[in-house]
């Protein structure tokens, strides 16, 4: 499905003629390519006065060689101004150390001069401790204020440009690396106004080229639209690929497989034994599982039939909750597996026309919830994504005024791609990426639904 309005938009003559209308004119979203090596493709300003600035010291050379501080002396890097610098493609302050709101001002401090200075697609990332953590109710406020503060440069930033606030844990300051490899990079194109919390996680990656090289990766519902784009990043940093779709999907899987070297399994996964089939077919077990099969049959509850709620229920809810039971049951998920639930932003805010979809994506998010302590004994992660308007055949039969509002209406002005949903999955599914468990990272590009 194209989104013909930003396509023009970002034509010659179709920006001249949007900007003398006044008319919204979203950005091309820079996007991660095939053979790019670093993750931020320009300067990297670091401010802030915490411990987490300068646990990113030892490894930000390998984000960008063009690193800068904000004051003069600080970390031992050039100081960037507006009026001398080059433009800023990413921006990380360490918010870690403001415990009174009197401090809070340090915030504008460093973001007003900085947002003088953007690049395109600029990322901005915040750094904190979550608030409860911390004993003195103070801190924990300051602390929190930093939601609203984060989510609403999102709104702010533009120029394509996205912000997140990560939470760092006891021990989480080791993953930072690939929380921020993910959070500065065009990989997080569509991801705005998230909070996402670290902690310790005994794995790490390896190679950053291949994060997942050596691990073994089922994707459900994997012939088409997000679930194929799924497939292909994680076949892309190393996974060995698992497709599992219907069987009449069979030939578009068979086709993926011979493209990524992934074997297929042609399965209904509500069918009485797709879960001892499973079972069958991951003799050697399974690092990684992503649940993305899923279906959407809308109604108003007034006009909801036994059939369509049930068979909504079925393939988003029951059957991951089915599948990932039977896979424990059988020990075939390896000790420090991840887990990938892709729920969806109707699942956070509810959708008219959608209570059987928001019931099963709520419900997901709740059995990623429930899962991640028992599991996290094992080092298993499990956390949900949840898409926003992403640009596959799901979203095209959706009726066209119905479909433009929610292409729209977003911090940027625009639906996401599949590969958006992929990226951070393949973040999510990464060694180190047990740092993160139980959470819920919406691919929205900041939705204004349950915002
Ligand atoms: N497209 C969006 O904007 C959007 C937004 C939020 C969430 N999501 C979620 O993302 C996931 C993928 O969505 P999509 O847009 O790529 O949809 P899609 O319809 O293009 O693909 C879904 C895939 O799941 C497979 N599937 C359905 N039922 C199955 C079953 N019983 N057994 C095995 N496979 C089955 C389908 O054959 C299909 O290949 C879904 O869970 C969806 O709810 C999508």
């Amino acid at each position: 499905m194209s989104d013909r309005y930003l396509a023009f938009a970002n034509s010659t003559s179709g920006r001249r003629l949007v900007s003398a209308l006044g008319l919204p004119a979203p950005l091309l979203l820079e996007r991660w390519m095939a053979g790019r090596s670093r993750p931020v493709d320009g300067a990297l300003l670091i401010g802030g006065e915490g411990s987490l600035a300068s646990a990113m010291l030892p490894f930000a050379n390998k984000l960008t060689d063009a690193l800068f501080a904000a004051r003069e002396g600080q970390f031992d890097l050039p100081r960037w101004t507006a009026e001398h610098g080059p433009k800023l493609k990413a921006l990380v302050f360490d918010a870690s150390g403001l415990t009174r709101f009197e401090q809070l001002i340090e915030l504008r401090d460093f973001f007003q001069p900085a947002f003088k200075g953007l690049d395109k697609c600029p990322r901005v990332v915040i750094l904190g401790r979550a608030p409860e953590s911390l004993k003195d109710p103070i801190a924990a406020s300051v602390q929190r204020s930093l939601e609203g503060f984060s989510r609403s440069l999102g709104k702010e930033i533009r120029r394509g440009g996205n912000v997140q606030l990560i939470y760092v844990g006891k021990g989480g300051e080791t993953q930072l690396e690939g929380a921020l490899r993910f959070f500065l990079s065009p990989k997080s194109a569509y991801v705005s106004g998230q909070v996402l919390r670290l902690n310790a996680c005994s794995e790490q990656v390896k190679d950053w080229t291949r994060p997942l090289a050596g691990k073994k990766a089922l994707v459900t519902g994997a012939s088409r639209g997000i679930g194929a784009a799924i497939a292909e990043t994680l076949a892309r940093d190393g996974a060995e690929v698992v497709l599992l779709d219907v069987p009449p999907a069979k030939d578009a899987l068979d086709a993926l497989a011979a493209r990524l070297g992934g074997s297929v399994l042609a399965l209904d996964i509500c069918a009485s034994d797709a879960a001892a089939q499973l079972v069958e077919a991951l003799a050697d077990g399974i690092d990684i599982v992503v649940h993305n099969a899923g279906i959407t049959r809308d109604k108003t509850l007034a006009k909801m039939s036994d059939d369509f709620w049930n068979s909504v229920i079925n393939v988003n809810l029951n059957a991951p909750q089915v599948l990932t039971q039977a896979l424990l049951d059988a020990g075939k998920l390896h000790d420090n597996g991840r887990v990938v639930l892709i729920a969806s932003i109707s699942g956070i805010a509810g959708n008219m026309g959608q209570t059987n979809y928001a019931v099963s994506k709520a419900g997901v998010i709740g059995l990623a919830q429930a899962w991640a302590p028992a599991l996290a004994k094992r080092g298993i992660s499990i956390n949900a994504v949840a898409p926003g308007f992403i640009e596959t055949q799901m979203t095209a039969a959706i009726p066209l005024t119905i479909r433009e509002a929610g292409r729209r209406m977003n911090s940027m002005g625009q639906g996401g791609l599949p590969q958006d949903v992929a990226e951070a999955v393949a973040w999510f599914a990464q060694p180190g990426s047990g740092a993160a468990t139980a959470q819920v990272l919406r691919v929205c590009g900041q939705s204004l639904l349950g915002a």
